[in-house]
């Protein structure tokens, strides 16, 4: 499978979120990232439903949503009527994981699983059939702009021996501190969704930027 890039809206220009979702459309990209982020679960408050409902109106690619919050199941039917096809939702944030992985299900979208930089791989064992995107956070999760962490590659590599060991194989996606120095090893490593915020947002031509990351 060619790997995907998801630029993250979190480094976008709030005052002008039209012309970079514009950007997103015309470019080689292939998700928007969407980060929600409570004050609760990390300390940060980013954007909530009115802003996606707005994102999703120009939007021409997949909302990948992130839900960096405390009590997911609460918002999962919130945020598949606002456009996500993919929720993503923390381990460390959700007691009866299982559950909300079939809620994200039924709800019509693909189940997504982040893991916070501390978290072992091994502890998706159990539900892992029930999974159809594992997000490895490379920074802790909060803010764009941090820097990866490097034994994220060992844990991709983990993840791929539960893929070989569960014959189940869902999206391999890393978040944080993604750049043109670091996406080659990535994908070298087994990942194939790449999300990349300032790497995307700040450099001086954003659209050479994401094909380069599709290279
Ligand atoms: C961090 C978010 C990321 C963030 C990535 O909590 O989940 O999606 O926007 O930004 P960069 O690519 O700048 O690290
Ligand atoms: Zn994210």
């Amino acid at each position: 499978m060619i790997h995907k890039i998801a630029p993250s809206i979190l480094a976008a220009d709030f005052a002008n979120l039209q012309k970079d979702i514009e950007m997103v459309n015309e470019s080689e990209a292939d998700w928007f990232h969407i980060d929600i982020m409570d004050g609760v679960f990390v300390p940060n408050i980013s954007f909530g439903f009115p802003v996606m409902k707005a994102i999703n109106k120009h939007a021409q690619k997949p909302l990948d949503v992130h839900l960096m919050i405390v009590n997911p199941d609460q918002y999962i039917q919130q945020c598949a009527d606002v456009g996500a096809k993919v929720i993503t939702v923390h381990y460390e944030a959700c007691t009866h994981l299982h559950r909300t992985l079939a809620a994200i299900r039924e709800a019509g979208c693909l189940a997504g699983v982040a893991l916070n930089p501390h978290t072992p791989v091994h502890l998706l064992n159990d539900v892992f059939k029930e999974i159809d995107l594992v997000c490895l956070m490379s920074v802790n999760p909060g803010f764009g702009g941090q820097s990866f962490i490097e034994n994220t590659y060992s844990k991709l590599q983990q993840l791929k021996n539960i893929c070989e060991m569960k014959n189940h194989t869902p999206y391999m996606e890393v978040d944080g501190g993604v750049n043109l120095d670091n996406y080659q090893k990535l994908l070298e490593c087994g990942a194939n969704v790449l999300v990349a915020g300032s790497a995307v947002f700040a450099s001086s031509n954003p659209v050479e930027t994401i094909l380069a990351l599709k290279q």
